[in-house]
């Protein structure tokens, strides 16, 4: 939520600062605004709506050539509506000091009443302005910058990425992390710093992740860090493992489509290297055999997306490992007080490995002694640091803002866990190949599902006017079908709801009128027969089936007014192959009704406050 890009160098100038922050666009998207720091002067420019409206050249002429740091933000509104005034940076009474910033600041109406009543005058509503304040008031008595800015955060209680620029030191960048992500960019003559890796790439490819509680001062000759105490700390420099065109659209009219497209490669990156035929079993490098051998019961905690793969991996780890699993949303886990005892195995499921809440619940959990272990696409993300061990899924840079190709690698990720962990506890060598087997077969069959794009574009098109959907299925497909739900939801608008099946008849079937779109999941042999009866019943209150079902089941296809067919798989595979549809679906309704498929509005793709 919310993305900071910052550069020291000699050649800083607004268009490097606008490109940085257009790549972290995907964090937040409301308002937006930059600061370049010349010789004793900062230049401000703070815009509502997407970036890169304003010829920001022009607007800032007399500060090019002169320059040498700049910060740029790119906001999710949290205090505050989106304004001009409201956007980042934000300043001190003297205009000296610019601050960006990424989180919350919980006690700012405290610190917000004692600075105006030492005469600092705000002109914001947001949290951040005290920070800038803050600084100006300990720049009168601390020795330098570096010294105020480091006490003005001693002051705050939250949860930050920050970086700040004064006019009377213009060549520097100050930063500091505490609950929001802030990566380094070290690169020649230059040194960057941005709230995730994708902006760096364009510059350097060595990064250093800094931790919690920790500061540096960025030069465009080198970098200083240390603790928010100003003890000075090493870091390690570590490599992006992504280039340039793994975060640009290649072509594609989105990022969305680009990254549902890409299924295929990302499935088969997550099995790669994985499979052990001979055992039956899988090889998880990240998470040693003793923790699996001894959990006794796992527990996932994850937000969104991740969340309705989680429900599948419960299906998963419960089915082939024999382990009860449960599944709690992250913002619940510290607050539901859950039982963990010493051989419960928490796993957080999150792409961006930043979430603030599933990030929360990593910590609760790790207080109350649990092993952890997280499942995360974002190399060296918190999330995946923080729980030490873990299985990444590979998926490449995921910029759309709805979770498509990352979904469908945790779910492989979640298969492979399921069914080392099954192998440990009972699960036959025979049974174990046959999952490998069929993971094996699922990139081409995704490629099968992608080759009928123009047919789900056109069962799509029919339905774009509707204003409301249900999605429907059992078992392994009742978690799709949120999946499918919250697709069509976040980028369409649509009111779309996910149903068990079986409970349609506890409630949702009071919403069945004539014409009443209902996305039916049924390609599940073992409950075939029981979704069947549920296209009985819809079908008898003239509800419009769009079925999904195995490919030759002419029987539903009869009762459906469309119907997409998919491959054939095991069960607990089937989520892999059927959300693909379901994503395309959702893809093609909310182009159809012209919204803006990667940049939702009021989402954002990293929510990192709780
Ligand atoms: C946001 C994104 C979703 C994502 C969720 C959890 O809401 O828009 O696509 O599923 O966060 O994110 P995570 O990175 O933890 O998987």
């Amino acid at each position: 939520m919310c993305g900071i890009f910052g550069y020291a160098g000699p050649d800083v100038n607004p268009e490097i600062l606008i490109e940085g922050i257009k790549r972290l666009e995907y964090r937040g998207y409301d308002s937006w605004g930059l600061c370049v720091a010349s010789k004793d002067r900062l230049s401000l420019l703070r815009r509502v709506g997407r970036i890169g409206g304003v010829d920001a050249t022009a607007l800032m002429l007399g500060q090019k050539g002169a320059a040498q740091a700049g910060i740029a933000h790119t906001r999710w509104a949290t205090h505050g509506a989106p304004t001009e005034g409201n956007a980042h940076p934000q300043v001190d009474c003297s205009g000296r000091i610019a601050v960006i910033h990424n989180g919350i600041i919980e006690n700012q109406a405290a610190l917000r009443s004692t600075l105006e009543s030492k005469g600092h005058r705000f002109s914001s509503e947001t949290d951040t302005e005290v920070i800038p304040h803050l600084i100006e008031e300990f720049l009168a008595t601390e020795p330098d910058f570096s010294a105020a800015f480091l006490a003005a955060l001693k002051l705050l209680v939250g949860a930050y990425g920050i970086a700040a620029v004064w006019a009377g030191e213009p060549d520097c960048v100050h930063v500091a992390r505490l609950g929001s992500p802030i990566v380094l960019g070290v690169g020649k003559n230059r040194t960057l710093v941005a709230s995730d890796p994708a902006p760096l790439v364009a510059h350097t490819r060595d990064v250093i992740y800094l931790d919690d509680g920790e500061a540096a001062i960025l030069h465009g000759d080198g970098f200083e860090t240390r603790t928010l105490e100003g003890a000075p700390v090493s870091k390690r420099v570590q490599q992006i493992a992504f280039s340039l065109p793994d975060i640009e659209r290649g072509g594609f009219p989105h990022f969305m489509l680009k990254e549902i497209s890409e299924q295929p490669e990302s499935i088969h990156n997550a099995f790669r290297g994985r499979i052990v035929r001979a055992e039956g079993t899988a090889k998880l490098g990240g998470v040693d055999l003793a923790l699996l051998r001894k959990a006794k019961r796992c527990h996932i905690v994850a937000c969104g997306t991740s969340w309705n793969a989680g429900m599948i991996g419960k299906y998963l780890l419960e089915n082939l490992a024999r382990i009860p699993t449960q599944v709690t949303f992250g913002a619940e886990f510290r607050y539901s007080h859950p039982v963990i005892e010493p051989d419960t195995l928490v796993i957080a499921i999150s792409q961006s490995g930043e979430t603030a809440d599933t990030l929360a619940g990593i910590r609760e959990a790790k207080l109350q002694g649990a092993e952890t272990i997280g499942i995360c696409n974002v190399v060296g993300s918190t999330i995946a640091r923080e729980c030490g061990k873990g299985i990444y899924i590979h998926a490449g840079p995921e910029i759309g803002v709805a979770s498509t190709k990352a979904f469908t690698s945790q779910l492989v990720v979640l298969s492979l866990l399921a069914v080392h962990m099954g192998r440990m506890r009972g699960l036959s060598l025979r049974a174990g190949l046959l999952y490998l087997d069929a993971l094996e077969k699922l990139p081409d069959q995704a490629r099968q599902l992608l080759d009928k794009k123009d047919g789900i574009a056109a069962i799509a098109h029919r339905y774009a006017g509707f204003n409301n959907f249900l999605y429907v299925g059992r078992l392994y497909e009742y978690p799709t079908a949120l999946e499918g739900a919250l697709k069509l939801k976040e980028i369409s608008y649509i009111h779309a709801e996910g149903v068990q099946a079986a409970e349609m008849k506890h409630g949702p079937f009071a919403l069945i009128e004539p014409g009443v779109p209902v996305v039916l999941l049924a390609a599940q042999a073992e409950i075939r027969d029981k979704m069947m009866g549920n296209a009985h019943e819809i079908a008898a209150r003239q509800g419009r089936i769009i079925a999904v079902a195995q490919e030759g089941d002419e029987e539903i296809a009869k009762l459906a007014a469309d119907v997409i067919f998919i491959p054939k798989t095991l069960d607990p595979l089937v989520p892999i192959l059927e959300v693909i549809p379901l994503q395309l679906f959702a893809y093609y309704v909310a182009v159809a009704r012209g919204c803006d498929v990667d940049k939702p509005r009021n989402l954002a793709k990293s929510v990192t406050v709780e």
